[in-house]
């Protein structure tokens, strides 16, 4: 196992002022601080909560058989079906397990019940070796993020993200009064330089200055863009200088990939440093889940932060969610436990999934050759983690593609070209022929004409598709042949005589 043995030497940094009014104003839900002191001494006697007696609960015992990772090659192994090899995990009420049912069921407190909480803590020294952060359990990402603006984010504020970026997370906070500036990218994710810019020329008549980041810095939704080790210390030092937080929300740190060129991905291939991992200051808040790695319905994550958004966030969730379920809870700590996988176990599961995806991965691309490259319409880069292929779409070869939209609309401050457009019309022939396919539009975070440089506005980069590698080799080569046809379709046709 490798582990990470640099912790970041912490030199904390007060970051108090990050806080929303929000977070100032919210006060301690007063029924979990009487709850809190049943915990003061052993053998409290409480008459105090309507907490069922565990005796009524109707569950003796929960059996998880999950994957054996005693053999070599767990997910591989596993995807033999019901023959494979297995482990059974057993939470109990009345035998010995590492999280009995009586406590796993009760109602607990914000941060996660402590014997989960410990097994995240555990994980995330492990991988990250943070300095004096905290773990927060969630229910997966999206929960984790959207909690994450709430305690952050000002009516007014404007966040930074990638000019693409996942869109079902920055549509969270619109709501909130909160807008967002995309930063230009390039295949290797945000360009350092152009966050600088926007952070340096920022124009107080927008509003207060930019302090919260959002990031997804392994093979980024949507774009597949992996940030190396050297951008990520650049933006951390971008973040220094400009008193940014960063939320780094890392579903996909796990599915690192070796080089396509290789068979596969060697199970000694290090992951990358996460932005948790260089955090000397207390300013990234790490969010992380078992959806990508477990299974999505499991709703089960956890966010790492310094001490201060720590209590924020409990404060926030004993006044909304209360805590994530118990199930997923017993199981990941049954799962992380000596007499489950342990973390050494998890550790082979999950360098062992990359590896099987390092494979569908390779069979994506190696479809899209054959079926949609020979079309010479379209092109796409292999992603060194994730899930998700950026496709570009070579629309300036389109009979109707216009570079010179804003001569003929006399709107200076919109896109220069038809490629919206032109993008729309090819979701829609893409539907007709069968497919689904994520247009990059719905990714976009549009450029505000009145502030940002509209020479080159996001509108005008949006000749891109998402497609992902997750799904099946049937999906895969059925949706690809489609996506070819359709291209060779559409560019093809005459072109339309406009009035
Ligand atoms: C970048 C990113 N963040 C968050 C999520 C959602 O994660 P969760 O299921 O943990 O809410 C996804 C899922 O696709 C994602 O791609």
């Amino acid at each position: 196992m490798t582990v990470v043995s640099i912790t970041a030497m912490s030199t904390p940094v007060d970051l108090t002022h990050h806080l929303s009014t929000e977070a100032r104003l919210r006060k301690p839900n007063p029924m979990k601080e009487i709850w809190k002191l049943t915990r003061r001494r052993p053998n409290m006697v409480s008459l105090a909560n309507g907490d069922p007696h565990f005796s009524l609960y109707p569950i003796r015992s929960i059996e998880y058989e999950m994957a054996s990772v005693a053999v070599k090659d767990p997910v591989a192994s596993w995807r033999a079906g019901p023959s494979a090899p297995s482990h059974t995990m057993k939470s109990s009420a009345h035998e010995p397990c590492a999280l009995p049912i009586q406590a796993g069921m009760q109602y607990s407190h914000g941060t996660g019940l402590p014997d989960a909480q410990r097994v995240v803590t555990e994980l995330t020294q492990f991988y990250h070796a943070p300095a004096d952060h905290l773990c927060t359990l969630a229910l997966g990402n999206s929960d984790g993020i959207t909690k994450c603006f709430r305690i952050l984010g000002e009516p007014g504020d404007t966040f930074i993200a990638d000019e693409f970026t996942f869109s079902s997370v920055t549509n969270v906070p619109l709501a909130q009064g909160i807008k967002w500036a995309g930063i230009k990218m390039d295949e290797g994710g945000m360009i350092p330089s152009e966050l600088e810019r926007t952070l340096a020329t920022w124009d107080p008549a927008r509003g207060r200055r930019p302090h919260v980041m959002y990031l997804i810095p392994c093979g980024q939704n949507p774009t597949g863009s992996t940030l190396s080790l050297e951008r990520r210390k650049q933006i951390y030092a971008i973040a220094q200088r400009y008193d940014l937080i960063i939320i780094e929300d890392d579903p996909y740190y796990f599915l690192q990939y070796d080089a396509p060129s290789r068979a596969t991905t060697s199970p000694d291939t290090p992951f990358v440093r996460s932005f948790l991992s260089l955090d000397t200051d207390g300013r990234v808040m790490r969010i992380d889940s078992f959806s990508k790695i477990m299974a999505p319905g499991m709703r089960l994550g956890w966010i790492t932060s310094n001490a201060t958004f720590h209590d924020a966030l409990v404060t926030y969730t004993d006044s909304s969610t209360m805590h994530p379920h118990g199930f997923g809870q017993m199981l990941i700590t049954e799962m992380l436990a000596q007499t489950g996988w342990g973390l050494a176990g998890f550790d082979r599961w999950v360098r062992s999934l990359r590896a099987e995806y390092h494979r569908r991965r390779a069979h994506f691309l190696a479809l899209f050759e054959r079926e949609v490259a020979p079309t010479g319409i379209a092109g796409a880069e292999c992603p060194e983690a994730g899930m998700f292929v950026w496709i570009r779409v070579h629309v300036e070869k389109h009979p109707r593609y216009r570079a010179d939209r804003r001569m003929a609309s006399k709107d200076v401050a919109g896109p220069r070209t038809n490629v919206k457009e032109l993008m729309e019309e090819l979701f829609e022939r893409c539907l007709d022929g069968g497919l689904v396919i994520m247009p990059a539009s719905i990714f976009a975070l549009s450029a505000d004409p009145k502030f940002d440089d509209m020479e080159d506005p996001v509108e005008d980069r949006v000749n891109y598709l998402r497609a992902t590698f997750a799904g099946t080799e049937e999906v895969m080569e059925q949706g690809l042949a489609i996506l070819g046809r359709v291209l060779e379709e559409f560019f093809a046709e005459e072109l339309k005589v406009f009035a």
